[in-house]
């Protein structure tokens, strides 16, 4: 069996050290090819350990430093550096696991390529997402989701056909705050927020968990990943992570796919797919997780949700407003300029003053996304005033 040659974007991230710990155990499946990541304190650790040939860094005064420690590795920096590795011929498989709105171009570099991309980076399809559709039918990329929901899905819908689906449930852990009042969403500070009760990942996604921005972005990704219309999609929240989302077939059947909250087993399905990879990761225990829970997500609590909807009825460069609003405002919260509600507030804002435009280019999405960041510190500055 030929090795899959692989360049991992974001590879000193969370989802991007949980992918090497999987390849780590598939040797003579994956070569890990290149590397990518913004400052990359430990890309020359992952480099050598990996034997990489290629290193990609957003820190452009990171080159010169990494090239002295990695002698023989081809070593790029700043603007296009991850687009060039996602690209490279000697790259097949792009896992595509950079935080936010950064993470579009490099995936639609590989698409264009015709590689297979290992999606985490949901922003590349709530951003460009109709383009992203488009143009992998076009060149024979293969876009194979590692959101768990979005995997979970995938596997739901493998061997179906697509038009006896009545419509996918995403399921939502709800988040730290889902079973607290109005009030306490309003005094949640960014520690609060950032201790997610099932998943541990990057401060952005685990603030949009918090929330429920992250549920809003899943409608919108999964909206082109599936190519279903948002009246096909719906949310359930779902405490316990144990049921990562399901399927509903127009005869009254429910696919789900259940698993411990452990992102090496999407990460291992897409790796490996159309394989299953032997993962030896801790097993599902139904018996002692004895109740598993799923509620109607409250609109009044979060706003969120009803946003991606918004978004997608509203058509063209609006998600890709509200995914740039929405990254100005997880960091404004952070910096503790704006309270957790404010989040949500202040997207909603962006997403009405935005005139959306087709998306025929990645540019246009980005320009879309830049602007709704813009909107946001503006509405954010005035808020605070
Ligand atoms: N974490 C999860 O469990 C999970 C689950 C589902 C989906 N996702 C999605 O996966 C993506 C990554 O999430 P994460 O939680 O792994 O994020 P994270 O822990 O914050 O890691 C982000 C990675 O991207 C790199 N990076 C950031 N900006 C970059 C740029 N402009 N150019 C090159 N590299 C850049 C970072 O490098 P430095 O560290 O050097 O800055 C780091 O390696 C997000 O889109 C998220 O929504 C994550």
């Amino acid at each position: 069996m030929e090795r899959r040659r692989i360049a991992i974007l974001g590879s000193t991230g969370s989802v991007g050290t949980q992918a090497l710990d999987v390849i780590a155990r598939f040797p003579d499946r994956f070569e890990v090819v290149g590397l990518c990541a913004g400052r990359g304190e430990d890309l020359i650790a992952q480099a050598r350990a990996f034997s990489t040939r290629f290193v990609a860094v957003k820190d452009e005064g990171r080159v010169a430093a990494i090239r002295a420690q990695l002698p023989g590795v081809e070593v790029r920096g700043g603007p296009g550096a991850a687009e060039w590795l996602a690209s490279l011929p000697e790259v097949d498989y792009v896992l595509s696991a950079i935080s936010g709105g950064d993470g579009m171009r490099p995936t639609a570099a590989a698409v264009e390529c015709g590689k297979v991309v290992g999606l985490a980076n949901k922003e590349s399809v709530v951003l460009a997402g109709e383009w992203m559709a488009a143009r992998s039918r076009a060149t024979g990329a293969t876009i194979l989701p590692i959101d768990s929901e979005h995997s979970a899905i995938f596997q739901c819908l493998t061997g179906e056909r697509r038009e006896n689906v009545r419509r996918l449930l995403l399921t939502a852990s709800g988040g730290p705050f889902w079973s607290k009042p109005k009030q306490a969403l309003e005094e949640a500070t960014p520690e609060a927020a950032l201790r997610h009760p099932n998943w541990s990942m990057g401060k952005k996604i685990t603030i949009d968990s918090a929330t429920l921005m992250n549920k809003a972005l899943e409608v919108m990704e999964a909206r082109w990943l599936f190519d279903l219309p948002p009246s096909q999609i719906s949310v359930v929240v779902h405490p316990q992570s144990v049921v990562h989302s399901m399927v509903e077939f127009h005869d009254g059947a429910v696919m789900a796919q259940l698993g411990v909250s452990d992102m090496r087993g999407p990460i291992a399905y897409a790796l490996g797919w159309p394989d299953r990879l032997p993962l030896d990761i801790p097993r599902l225990d139904l018996p002692a997780r004895a109740q598993l829970t799923f509620a109607e997500p409250d609109g009044d609590r979060f706003p969120a949700l009803g946003l991606a909807y918004r978004a997608l009825e509203r058509g063209g460069t609006a998600p890709a407003a509200l995914s740039g609003a929405d990254e100005a405002c997880v960091a404004a919260f952070l910096d503790r300029r704006l309270s957790l509600p404010g989040i949500s507030r202040i997207v909603g804002q962006v997403l009405e003053a935005h005139a959306p435009v087709a998306v025929d280019s990645v540019d246009a999405a980005w320009a879309a996304s830049e602007w709704g960041r813009r909107k946001a510190e503006e509405f954010i500055v005035e808020a605070g005033a």
